[in-house]
């Protein structure tokens, strides 16, 4: 690995988190603009949407039809649909019935902003308007039957991981790290794959493209939740701008907790390469994605 080259590639993908978080910010301030909602479950929606996060699954989408040389406009429904299913999780995974969190973002979680039962219900909006916003895009109906199949099996997927993750029902036979992959996946690998495999089929991706892209999407997907299993333990809440080692506090089953901190950073290097190894497969247009790949790989927050 040359550092400098890594290096360039971290800095490359942090101008696409911030270019494509721009566009993205915007989509998503105007579709709550345009849908017609009481104004105090339009403010909270904007809270828990607008003004925070890497906004790493929409540029995903963006760059992945990029990748396979679509056009990035097209994607970007796919895109905000994405980062709504995404806030959704985050509202309702910060609730009170599931990890009790009361920072998000950097500022006071939506339930603590704007009361439990808003949350669950902004929560909800969100997700229908997911699948509201893939409906009204401009890719052939075929595209968006696909696209709407994708997002719902991610979300399923994201479901059920919480639901292993929070109340159990793991499968009993299986090693304690099979049992905590299986509750990564699902909780976080599914959406990060949609992600990809959505701009893919926005791209009119190939089926060897949309491999490549799975591939790619999947090894990112348990990357990012070990790395974030590793901030829970290494980082402070100030930094992260969410609480942090409450894993370790409430038993949760995470990588650091089964395999100890030095094992799980060889497993995020074992992923990364897998993921660019995946990009470049590719060819040239899986660059901005390998890049990607690297600033994951190293954030701290
Ligand atoms: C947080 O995701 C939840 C996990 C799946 C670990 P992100 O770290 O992408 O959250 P934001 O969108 O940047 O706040
Ligand atoms: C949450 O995992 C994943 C989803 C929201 C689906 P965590 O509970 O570990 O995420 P954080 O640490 O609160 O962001
Ligand atoms: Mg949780
Ligand atoms: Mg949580
Ligand atoms: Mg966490």
């Amino acid at each position: 690995m040359d550092p400098t080259k890594t290096m360039n590639q971290v800095e490359e993908g942090l101008a696409l988190l911030a270019e494509g978080g721009e566009r993205v910010e915007r989509l998503l301030a105007d579709s709550i603009d345009w849908a017609r909602l009481p104004t105090n479950l339009a403010d909270a929606a904007r809270y828990g949407v607008l003004g925070g996060g890497k906004r790493l699954r929409p540029v995903l989408v963006l760059t992945s039809c990029g990748a396979v040389s679509g056009r990035e406009k097209d994607a970007e429904p796919a895109a905000a649909a994405l980062e709504l299913v995404h806030c959704f999780s985050l509202v309702h995974d910060d609730l009170p019935a599931l990890d009790n969190d009361e920072l998000r973002r950097g500022r006071p979680t939506l339930h603590v902003h704007s009361g439990e039962p808003m949350a669950i219900l902004a929560g909800d909006l969100m997700l229908a308007m997911a699948f509201g916003t893939i409906a009204a895009g401009p890719c052939p109906p075929e595209v968006r039957a696909a696209l709407v199949e994708e997002l719902a099996t991610g979300t399923s997927e994201m479901v059920a991981g919480q639901v292993y993750d929070t109340l159990g029902g793991l499968p009993p036979q299986i090693s304690p790290i099979e049992q905590v992959k299986l509750v990564h996946r699902n909780k976080t690998g599914a959406l990060i794959r949609a992600a990809c495999r959505m701009g893919g089929l926005c791209g009119g991706a190939s089926s060897d493209e949309l491999r490549a892209l799975t591939a790619y999407g999947e090894a990112m997907g348990l990357m990012f939740q070990i790395v974030d299993d590793l901030l829970d333990v290494t980082q402070s809440a100030e930094h992260v701008g969410k609480a942090t080692g409450k894993d370790a506090a409430l038993g949760k089953r995470t990588y650091p907790a089964v395999l100890g901190e030095s094992a799980c950073h060889e497993e995020v290097e074992r992923l990364r390469s897998d993921a660019v190894m995946a990009a470049e497969q590719l060819g040239d247009g899986g660059y901005p994605l390998a890049c990607l790949a690297e600033v994951m790989a190293v954030r701290t927050r």
